[in-house]
């Protein structure tokens, strides 16, 4: 089912209002649930007077927020807001519509809605009076003109008897709405990342490694498995693995080209955002050095280069990422780029605040291998990723493109 994968690990916000079709809100619940996402319920007081709380606390297993003092959060409505992918009220009353049209937020359901940027879904449920209501209408129009995404009504048996326009779309037909939100851009994408910083024994307690966190990388494997890419992530990091994504485990630097080089036929894209050590000691002590040995002399010689590897081992189509760790200028980055035949490089200065390595941030300069950069303001990793995923789609639109018969 499309929507299991695009709804895997989404925060799906499920917010509930006073109308009898609350009923079928438990069973989207479990739906999206089912389906692999993290739902928080909020309710309005009308909602509770159809369907217990305890219902959604029961599916979710999470608190449901039902009053904006309450105790669960300190400010439901921010936290939840920031919180959560996208909103789902079903059933969306008449009320709940006239106060998110009108920046109302005297709950704690239309309070959430109000703070938060992210894209809104609706699902009215009402009488065929209260539907048509030509403020209804307004409403409804403002809504739409507003950007929020408004699915069904539908004509149907409504409640106490009647039949008409106003009955809420089944849950599945919500279901596919949300699933939506997230489309599948990278679906039968083959990708490998790599990630972390590799260690090379000095004697098998002590190493040489790094300051490389992994964070970028893991970000980007949970941003391509998000987007429906299968993952391999080849990481010397241990970091909790992104949901879907395939781990194999490395230390060194030669460890880390055996398994990425391994992979260089079955691949369509490589992101090779490890820091590889250069060097390693040539002869690892077999025993631990003594203190009163006196300090050893450690001869280094040069690991094997991972991505020129990968880059000689893997065919043309395979698009190719490497990334670059400067201090002070990243102007090196700019030679790399052009003789490395990588298709993009990533170029960060980590000696800068709020880069690199073990920062939650980055600031990174796209550079292709004519030397056309782009370079990004400081962000999150996860959106150094989203930007990174959008270059790669487009390297992968441009070839196949290029492979369309003329
Ligand atoms: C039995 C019953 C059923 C109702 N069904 C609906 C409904 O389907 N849609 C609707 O907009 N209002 C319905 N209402 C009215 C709302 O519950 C009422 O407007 C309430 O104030 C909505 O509050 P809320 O939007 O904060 O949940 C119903 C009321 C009752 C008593």
């Amino acid at each position: 089912m499309a929507e299991v994968s695009a709804m895997r690990d989404r925060k799906i916000l499920l917010g509930v209002a006073g109308g009898v079709a609350a009923f079928k809100a438990a069973y989207l619940a479990r739906r999206l649930i089912e389906a692999g996402a993290q739902v928080s319920v909020v309710m309005t007081k009308g909602a509770t007077k159809f369907v217990g709380e305890q219902t959604f606390r029961a599916i979710t297993r999470r608190p449901v927020i039902t009053d904006l003092f309450g105790a669960e959060l300190v400010s439901p409505h921010t936290e939840l807001a920031a919180w959560c992918d996208a909103i789902v009220v079903a059933p969306a009353t008449a009320n709940l519509i006239s106060k998110v049209a009108n920046g109302q937020s005297g709950d704690a359901l239309s309070a959430t809605i109000l703070a938060t940027d992210r894209p809104v879904i609706l699902a009215p449920a009402m009488h065929t009076e209260m539907w048509e209501q030509p403020s209804t209408v307004r409403n409804i129009d403002m809504l739409t003109m507003d950007g929020r995404i408004i699915v069904g009504p539908v004509s149907g048996p409504l409640a106490g008897g009647d039949s008409g326009a106003g009955r809420m779309v089944e849950p599945e037909e919500i279901m596919r709405t949300i699933a939506g939100l997230f489309p599948e851009t990278m679906a039968g994408v083959r990708l490998l990342v790599t990630a972390g910083g590799t260690r090379e024994a000095i004697d098998p307690v002590r190493y040489i490694g790094n300051r490389s966190s992994g964070k970028m990388g893991y970000a980007i494997a949970s941003e391509a498995a998000d987007r429906g890419a299968d993952v391999v992530l080849i990481t010397a990091a241990s970091l909790p693995v992104p949901p879907s994504v395939r781990v194999v485990q490395v230390e060194s630097a030669e460890e880390m080209a055996e398994a990425t080089w391994g992979m260089a036929e079955s691949i369509d894209v490589a992101i090779m955002a490890a820091a590889v050590a250069d060097f390693r000691p040539v002869d690892p002590a077999e025993t631990k050095l003594a203190r009163t040995d006196g300090p050893p002399e450690i001869v280094l010689e040069e690991t094997p280069n991972v991505l020129r590897g990968l880059v000689e081992r893997a065919g043309d189509p395979v698009k190719v990422v490497g990334f670059a760790a400067e201090t002070g200028s990243i102007e090196r980055a700019f030679h790399k780029a052009a003789t490395y035949g990588v298709d993009l490089l990533v170029a960060n200065d980590v000696s800068e605040q709020g880069s690199g390595f073990g920062t939650e941030t980055n600031r990174v300069t796209f550079i292709t291998p004519d030397g056309d950069a782009e370079p990004l303001p400081q962000m999150s990793k996860a959106e150094v990723a989203s930007h990174l995923m959008d270059r790669v789609e487009a390297l992968l639109r441009e070839a196949a493109d290029g492979n369309l018969p003329s």
